[in-house]
């Protein structure tokens, strides 16, 4: 099965995006050809400093590296590398009718949110479909908030094989993420770099481990039982502790005498048994750029032997060139 997804370089990541999305990335390498990629075009809705992206998308690809992303297996690349992909995105978008984008939630939401509505913000379920269709990506795992542009993709792909007549694109379906883990950020809500609420995998041990304390709990005393509904603090404590530790994390729950701030200082040992190695890994590749770039690079030139015939088979079809 062919895997495609990507992610915006729009800031750091944290453990919702690894327990969210990351983690079944890397899974679905095993048995799956897949490509991943840091969607930089699409940032330039939200990140406007170009040193900003150019560090956010080097260090996303860190990540991915760090996190476990094997670039043997899978393909990993920069989605403006693709030239082919903007070009596939004005293609598509006179396929596209506007009444399906103004259906759009996502826009909708952002603007409401304050984000610029621009053209390329109301156009960006039709760069991600471009993304999507390119590759030929039978399956693309996705948040639920994303569920809506991966409809949108099979529209525009069904009209494009309409008006042309030829069935050159593969239909994708989603893989839903959402219903794996959603994880609480240290105030409750959904972790969200939009709340300033998450806990980040990579960065200074000093900051995390004063995010990981400042977690809110209730003012139940030490020695009573403490509420697991609606505890974030319960949720992310099950979601570290090792095997062999859930039953204290229920037992100190349920039974009392160990405090809030006890348990925080096991989340943080925890995070850190989970992290250590992988934030090693992204201390040392962030010491060697020229290596990320070369994977980006390798994996440009991979993603171009699939993206150069298909697009060559477009152009004839729809008359350039
Ligand atoms: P943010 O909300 O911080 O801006 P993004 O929207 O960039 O995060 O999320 C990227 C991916 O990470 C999405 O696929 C989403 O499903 C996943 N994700 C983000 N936050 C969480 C969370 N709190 N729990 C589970 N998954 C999450
Ligand atoms: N829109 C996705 C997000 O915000 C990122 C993305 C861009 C993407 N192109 C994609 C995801 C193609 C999957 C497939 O999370």
């Amino acid at each position: 099965m062919r895997i495609l997804s990507g992610v915006q370089p729009s800031g750091v990541l944290h453990i919702g995006n690894y327990f969210g999305a990351i983690r079944q990335f890397i899974e679905l390498q095993g048995d799956n050809e897949c490509y991943y990629f840091l969607a930089d075009l699409h940032a330039l809705t939200t990140v406007h400093d170009g040193e900003e992206l150019r560090r956010n998308t080097r260090e996303l690809a860190t990540a991915f590296l760090a996190l476990g992303l094997d670039p043997e297996r899978s393909v990993l690349y920069r989605q403006s590398d693709i030239v082919e992909i903007p070009e596939l995105t004005w293609i598509l978008s006179t396929v596209t009718s506007m009444g399906l984008l103004q259906r759009c939630h996502s826009y909708k939401d952002k603007v409401a949110q304050g984000l610029v509505p621009s053209h390329g913000l109301f156009a960006y379920p039709v760069l991600m479909a471009a993304d999507i269709l390119i590759v030929s990506s039978d399956r693309v795992p996705v948040g639920k908030d994303q569920k809506q542009h991966l409809e949108v993709t099979r529209d525009i792909a069904l009209s494009f094989h309409a008006r042309y007549g030829e069935e050159v694109f593969t239909l994708p379906e989603p893989i839903i993420l959402d219903e794996v883990a959603v994880v609480p950020g240290v105030d409750g809500r959904k972790m969200s770099k939009s709340y300033g609420n998450t806990i980040d995998i990579f960065g200074p041990e000093k900051a995390i481990r004063k995010r990981i304390m400042s977690i809110v709990t209730d003012s139940t005393p030490v020695e009573e039982p403490k509420p697991r509904e609606g505890s974030s603090l319960y949720q992310l404590l099950r979601l570290f502790a090792p095997e062999g530790e859930r039953e204290w994390v229920e037992r100190a729950f349920d039974e009392g005498g160990v405090g809030y701030g006890e348990m925080k200082k096991r989340l943080f040992g925890w995070y850190l048994d989970s992290f250590g190695e992988a934030r090693r890994r992204f201390e040392e590749l962030s010491q060697d750029p020229d290596e990320v770039e070369r994977v980006l690079a390798d994996g440009a030139g991979r993603a171009r032997e699939v993206v150069v015939p298909l697009m060559d088979r477009i152009r004839s079809l729809v008359g350039i060139r």
